[in-house]
């Protein structure tokens, strides 16, 4: 059989390991060929491909981004794109798509799979916000980044006695904030998930001081304001996601007025997509890989990875890009419980 394997969307480690894992385990155990699609759905839309083999993906188990390159380009968005895509398919004789990709990327997968395309998803995000999957590629490095630098913060916070504000990346979901605040040990955790009131987390940091003389906020980009307490809007980029350093200066300018403390602002950005996967990562993106190529061979379509417990099951594609995967309310309560 003819595989056609894409990355789409934000980049993240583990990638070439998913992509190591679909050629070897193709090519070794069922003779497939694999071709690889260049920056997401923009490839396949114009054709732009290479093909891979166990050779061109030597060495890239340990290596961060993706050796295809990415983009957020949706064929949806784009007029007569999902036409040329369905050609591209047709034409290079593709059996079935295995789709890397978050919510956005997988999102796209609808109508290609409508015009009868065999579609397998595997989901990667540093957000960790994929439906129906406890979790996706690149989220334990970028967990194990964002944790790296909270910790790093405390020592510099508390010999400067400053309240730091550290904003991390996760425009609508607060798993790498929670994450990395509660294993960091940071004092305010701040998510999407659940607006903020200013004033409490002020009154809060306040009631800290009076025993200890630092404190560390953890912000998640797309951290809200309970509406009418903070005059904020966030500012969304060009591909719909959220300019980074907004909302942590934001809180950094509006806790320093209120509070008079010392402040500093750490933006974390991109560096948490970057650089070599953790063993996790590397583990999980395998175990993904492998399983799609199965499953593409057992006769599945329009079906999404996932992890379930110590399993790899698969989920209905449609139903895993229904929404987005929140923190719990146990996960936020055990944030708040925590803290100051
Ligand atoms: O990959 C998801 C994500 O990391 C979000 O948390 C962040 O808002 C966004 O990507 C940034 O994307 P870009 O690199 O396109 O600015």
């Amino acid at each position: 059989m003819r595989l056609g394997i894409l990355t789409g969307g934000g980049d993240c480690p583990g990638l070439n390991a998913v992509i190591r894992a679909v050629v070897r385990s193709a090519e070794g155990c069922y003779g497939d060929t694999v071709i690889g699609y260049r920056h997401g759905w923009h490839g396949v839309a114009e054709g732009d491909s290479i093909e891979l083999t166990g050779a061109s993906t030597h060495a890239v188990l340990d290596t961060g981004g993706t050796m295809l390159g990415t983009s957020r380009y949706h064929p949806a968005s784009h007029e007569g794109a999902t036409d040329r895509v369905v050609d591209t398919l047709e034409r290079d004789r593709i059996g079935a798509l295995l789709v890397v990709g978050g919510d956005g990327t997988l999102g796209a997968s609808r109508p290609i799979a409508g015009r009868g395309a065999r579609l397998i998803g595997i989901p990667k995000t540093i957000d960790n916000d994929v439906l129906m999957t406890e979790r996706s590629v690149g989220f334990d490095t970028a967990l194990w980044i964002a944790t790296e630098a909270v910790d790093r913060v405390h020592t510099t916070a508390e010999s400067h006695d400053r309240l730091m504000v550290v904003e991390v990346m996760g425009h609508r979901s607060g798993w790498l904030a929670v994450g990395a605040g509660v294993a960091g040990g940071a004092h305010v955790i701040l998510a999407p998930e659940e607006p903020f009131d200013i004033g409490e987390v002020a009154a809060s940091l306040r009631h800290r001081h009076q025993r200890e003389s630092f404190s560390i906020v953890v912000v998640a980009e797309g951290a809200v304001p309970v509406p009418g307490t903070l005059d904020f809007a966030p500012v969304e980029g060009p591909t719909g996601t959220i300019t980074a350093g907004a909302i942590g200066e934001r809180v950094r300018s509006e806790l320093a007025s209120r509070t008079g403390f010392e402040s500093r602002l750490v933006v974390l950005g991109h560096v948490q997509r970057g650089g070599s996967p953790t063993p996790a990562d590397r583990l999980l993106a395998t175990r993904f890989g492998v399983a799609a190529v199965d499953a593409v061979h057992d006769g599945a379509a329009g079906v999404m990875a996932a992890l379930a417990g110590d399993a790899i099951r698969f989920v209905g594609l449609d139903e895993a890009t229904s929404g987005i995967k929140m923190v719990p309310k146990e996960l936020l309560h055990v944030a708040r419980a925590l803290l100051v």
